[in-house]
């Protein structure tokens, strides 16, 4: 059996949660980052047991991740659906993962719900995974590495509702100062190749997918979010963050 772990994790917090989880199962995973620009679709085959985490956006599946993931095959490999979220709500991300994983050719054997840091209202899910996460997401890893070892495991009922929810995200809109060096490194991480790497110190292009990850990899703090539009975001979603989301396993 070969351990994978398929991720999009712009700022991390996806890859953190992934991580615990692989932890517990005490598997060491190869990474198939659904970030990288160059992304060429992976092939697995049956036996092949693959951990596939996105973040929630809008309670869906990041449409870049949904189209990358969708055009790799499956081939009777089993997975784990990951949908990991910055204390708000993940909605629909589990069903919608749930059926691009078997649209692809994967069983689902599990699926997991999981917060992290909100990469835009960072004080929402400030710091987590936590301590108390991280002991929570490797017991589940320890309780999903039992789970695929017995032969019939069913399907796992997610939560979620079919059609999935309308996703109309707005572009949150990045600024660029005078401090930008155009070193490029935010050009060469954008997971939309909405920087261009020969003027990387315009702001990105149609295609962003307000990721935050330009913001979290500049060296020099040179872009950022006006904070008008992250108060404004607060006070939309603040209601329903304040109170500690859990995580959940589904089986
Ligand atoms: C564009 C965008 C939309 C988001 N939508 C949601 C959401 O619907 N519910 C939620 O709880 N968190 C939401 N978040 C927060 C992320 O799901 C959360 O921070 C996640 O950990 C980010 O993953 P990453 O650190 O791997 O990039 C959103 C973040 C972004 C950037
Ligand atoms: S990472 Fe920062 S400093 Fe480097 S090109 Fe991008 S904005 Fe400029
Ligand atoms: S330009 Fe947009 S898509 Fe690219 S890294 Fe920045 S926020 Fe993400």
């Amino acid at each position: 059996m070969a351990f994978y772990q398929i991720l999009f994790s712009p700022t991390g917090g996806t890859a953190r949660a992934a991580a615990l989880l692989a932890e517990g199962m005490g598997e060491t995973a190869a990474i198939v980052d659904l970030c990288d620009p160059t992304f060429v679709p992976a092939v697995f085959q049956k036996g092949d047991v693959c951990l596939v985490a996105v973040p929630a956006y809008g309670g869906r599946v990041p449409a870049l991740a949904a189209r990358r993931f969708g055009a790799c095959r499956g081939n009777g490999a089993r997975a784990v659906v990951v949908a990991v979220y910055g204390n708000r709500e993940y909605e629909d991300t589990l069903v919608e993962l749930q059926d691009l994983a078997e649209a692809a050719g994967f069983t689902v054997a599990a699926g997991v719900a999981a917060v992290a840091e909100h990469s835009i209202v960072r004080e929402f899910g400030g710091g987590r995974p936590d301590t108390e996460d991280a002991a929570v997401l490797r017991d589940m890893g320890r309780r999903m590495r039992r789970l695929l070892a017995e032969k019939n495991a069913g399907t796992p009922v997610l939560p979620g509702n079919r059609p999935y929810r309308e996703c109309h995200l707005m572009p949150i809109g990045i600024h660029v100062s005078g401090d930008c060096t155009g070193c490029g490194l935010c050009a060469q991480k954008c997971p939309a190749g909405a920087i261009d790497p020969s003027a990387p110190s315009l702001p990105a292009q149609e295609s962003c997918i307000s990721c935050m990850r330009c913001v979290a990899v500049c060296p020099v703090g040179a872009r950022t979010v006006d904070p008008t539009k992250i108060a404004a975001l607060k006070e939309m979603i603040g209601p329903a963050c304040r109170e500690r989301k859990e995580n959940h396993l589904f089986w």
